[in-house]
């Protein structure tokens, strides 16, 4: 049965590095603390006039090309998760395409907070599982400093900004994406969310001064659904496929929290030296922390290995995709 099979990843931060150090000068808050209750030691920021998530994303999108040796005409559609599209309308997949030549084909936004690559990467795996497509791009980028209150201790640590993005092609010989399970929970809304510039609340005066357009977070309550939610569907996954422990070469989780990272290795029995992390070093980039640590681990992969990939995030909404490393 054709198989949606990921042959190359690449990724994107900026240059500027904000240290837990630097949010020292800017908050009441200390490394110690960063460190010991979120696993952060550092995040990137993009800086510069007019640069949105379409540039992080640009450029992960154009090094997928060369390093795959893709041409842009070759591309049958691009799907980018982001929480932090540079507008409105139109999409952020519209923009990267027009930045890296892809042209007159579909391209597309999804929108499920940090979640929102194992989401995007379920929805690309079925343009090719039907035969559909033959070479549709996954990318996840987020400017999260963009929503970031830079006078808010409780958020401010948390976020980074970058992107990373994958191909996908067509494979016969049972390597790729061999399951995955999405699944929401609105209720959680208030818990996690931007309240403000969507058309329930446009922009204002009113939701400017309310600070209604940064990210909003209620930590304590969203960590005790993330770490059950995160650990239950990796269980999930794993049991429907018949995955032990020790089948599972990585686990490739979201990097909002080592805490809640740690907790899901411990309930699918893996170990940590089989879980891949960059919070210490990105902090949470949304969408991009999943494709930005299949980038950073690419060498120590193997053709053949188990990878489950798990997130959660606003909405509530999380996830699951179990793949088997194709190269
Ligand atoms: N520095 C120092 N002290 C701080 C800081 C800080 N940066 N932030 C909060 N504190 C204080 C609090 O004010 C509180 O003080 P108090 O006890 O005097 O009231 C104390 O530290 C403990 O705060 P908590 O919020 O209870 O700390 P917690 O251990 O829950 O950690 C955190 C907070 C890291 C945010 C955690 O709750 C978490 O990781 N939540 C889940 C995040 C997540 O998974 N999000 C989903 C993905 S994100 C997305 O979808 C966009």
């Amino acid at each position: 049965m054709m198989k949606a099979a990921i042959t190359g990843v690449h990724g994107y931060v900026p240059d500027y590095v904000l240290t837990n150090a630097e949010l020292e000068q800017m908050v009441d808050t200390n490394d110690e603390w960063i460190t010991s209750r979120t696993g952060i030691k550092e995040r990137r920021i993009l800086k510069g006039e007019g640069m949105g998530s379409s540039h992080m994303g640009a450029k992960a999108v154009a090094g997928l090309l060369e390093k795959t040796g893709t041409k842009p005409e070759e591309v049958d559609l691009l799907i980018c998760a982001t929480t932090t599209p540079d507008y409105v309308f139109p999409c952020t997949a519209n923009l990267i395409c027009d930045m890296v030549g892809i042209r007159n084909v579909g391209s597309f936004d999804i929108q499920a907070a940090c979640s929102g690559f194992v989401y995007a990467l379920t929805i690309g795996t079925q343009f090719i599982e039907t035969g559909k497509y033959r070479r549709v791009i996954v990318v996840g980028a987020d400017k999260m400093s963009a929503i970031t209150d830079y006078t808010d201790r409780t958020t401010c640590v948390l976020f980074g900004d970058g992107a990373g993005a994958v191909l996908l092609e067509p494979n016969e010989d049972g390597y790729g994406v061999l399951d995955s399970l999405i699944k929401s929970d609105g209720s959680g809304q208030n818990h996690l969310i931007q309240k403000g510039g969507g058309s329930r609340y446009p922009p204002s005066h009113e939701t400017v001064d309310n600070g209604w357009h940064y990210v909003y977070q209620d930590g304590p309550s969203v960590f005790k659904f993330a770490v059950k939610n995160m650990a239950d569907v990796s269980a999930e996954i794993m049991e429907r496929n018949g995955l032990k422990g020790e089948d599972v070469a990585w686990l490739v989780p979201h990097q909002a929290n080592k805490r809640i990272i740690d907790a899901t290795a411990n309930r699918m029995g893996v170990s940590f030296d089989k879980v891949m992390l960059n919070i210490y070093k990105y902090g949470n980039t949304t969408a991009a922390t999943i494709p930005l640590c299949l980038f950073d681990y690419e060498s120590k992969l193997n053709k053949g290995d188990n990878l489950v990939l798990a997130a959660f995030g606003g909405g509530f909404t999380w996830g699951s995709v179990y793949v088997k490393w194709a190269y």
